[in-house]
């Protein structure tokens, strides 16, 4: 069973071919970061133009790669949410047109879902009902999951992802975008502890999350008492960095007790931070909790997870027709 995957929700372009939910037989990305970090951000006009000039060829290079013909693909998936809208139509209409075109089934897939079933896709060790944190730039969300078809959300941010806080703070230090890699970069050589920055826990049994206030105080700070040093910038990631972390970590492990469960998944390019990794396994490693965490090059975006996840909904015959329409704003 091959399924090719398409997404463009945001910045990335990309085509993937998986074979039966798991086997990834190619996995073509192409970032669109050179365009936009001049602007510190994603400019939507500008990304759905680059999606619709590149879409073709990434989709040619991902049939290329993986040695296969667009005769032999059994079904097209493609990201119809969440996203910005004019780059989610580019993805959605071509995956339209491959379906109509070749007769097989067309599958639409959450950008979100697709990011936790990542972890599905290189571990077959992972036993049900988990509950899975997904941390990128757009969303910051947790869910109870009973099978890779079934997402409950527990709680979401009210406010900034954790991801766009980061850019965020990033772009104040004028430290690049997308600025999760920077921030991390400056944080090893600074200390934590140096400046404490206010952590938003909002409560126990609460899996809602708002980084705006902490990524606000950032910017007091930065007004306040920043001298402009070397120092001074790798304190203030690592201290930011921290109180991201703390609240993450507190949500999701608060979330594994209270529903009871095992296994914690994550997901989402935040979950590349290799800090967050080291800190939250330690801590799952003294509660006897399992933690799975996908490779780098599914922690981002990508159409593989795209492709894997809709060889679940495939088997539940959750197919779409051509009226298939996009939903910008995430709905679980
Ligand atoms: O999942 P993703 O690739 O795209 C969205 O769906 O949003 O996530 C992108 C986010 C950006 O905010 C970026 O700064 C962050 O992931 N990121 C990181 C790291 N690598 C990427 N954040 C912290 N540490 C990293 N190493
Ligand atoms: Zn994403």
């Amino acid at each position: 069973m091959l399924i090719l995957g398409i997404e463009t929700s945001c910045d990335e372009t990309a085509a993937g071919i998986v074979e039966n939910g798991r086997h990834i037989k190619s996995n073509v990305v192409s970032t669109q970061i050179d365009i936009h970090k001049k602007f510190g951000g994603v400019v939507p006009e500008l990304a759905s133009r680059a999606h619709t000039e590149l879409i073709s060829h990434v989709i040619c290079e991902a049939l290329e790669k993986a040695n296969c013909k667009l005769s032999e693909i059994d079904a097209v998936a493609v990201t119809n949410s969440p996203g910005l809208a004019n780059a989610l139509l580019v993805g959605t209409e071509t995956a339209k047109a491959l379906s109509f075109s070749l007769g097989i089934p067309l599958i639409a897939v959450n950008h979100i879902h697709a990011h936790l079933y990542a972890n599905f896709m290189e571990q077959s060790s992972i036993i049900c009902p988990v509950v899975g944190l997904i941390i990128s730039g757009g969303h910051t969300a947790v869910f109870y999951m009973e099978n890779c078809n079934s997402y409950v959300l527990l709680g979401q941010t009210y406010d900034d992802a954790a991801g766009e806080a980061l850019d965020k703070v990033a772009k104040m230090l004028n430290l690049g975008y997308p600025g999760g890699p920077g921030i991390s970069k400056r944080a090893e050589k600074g200390s934590s502890k140096a400046i404490n920055f206010p952590r938003a826990f909002l409560g126990k049994d609460i899996y809602n999350f708002s980084f705006s206030g902490m990524k606000t105080s950032v910017a007091r700070h930065i007004e306040r008492n920043f001298a402009g040093n070397s120092e001074d910038i790798n304190d203030i990631c690592a201290g930011f960095q921290q109180s991201v972390i703390d609240v993450l970590i507190k949500k999701i492990i608060g979330a594994a007790e209270q529903k009871n469960v095992e296994t914690i998944l994550i997901g989402g390019g935040v979950t590349a931070n290799a800090e967050l990794r080291k800190q939250l396994s330690e801590i799952c490693k003294e509660k006897g909790v399992n933690l799975f965490s996908p490779s780098l090059k599914l922690c981002t975006d990508n159409a593989a997870m795209i492709a894997g996840l809709a060889y679940c909904r495939y088997k539940e015959k959750k197919f779409e027709d051509l009226t298939l329409d996009i939903y910008p704003q995430f709905r679980s």
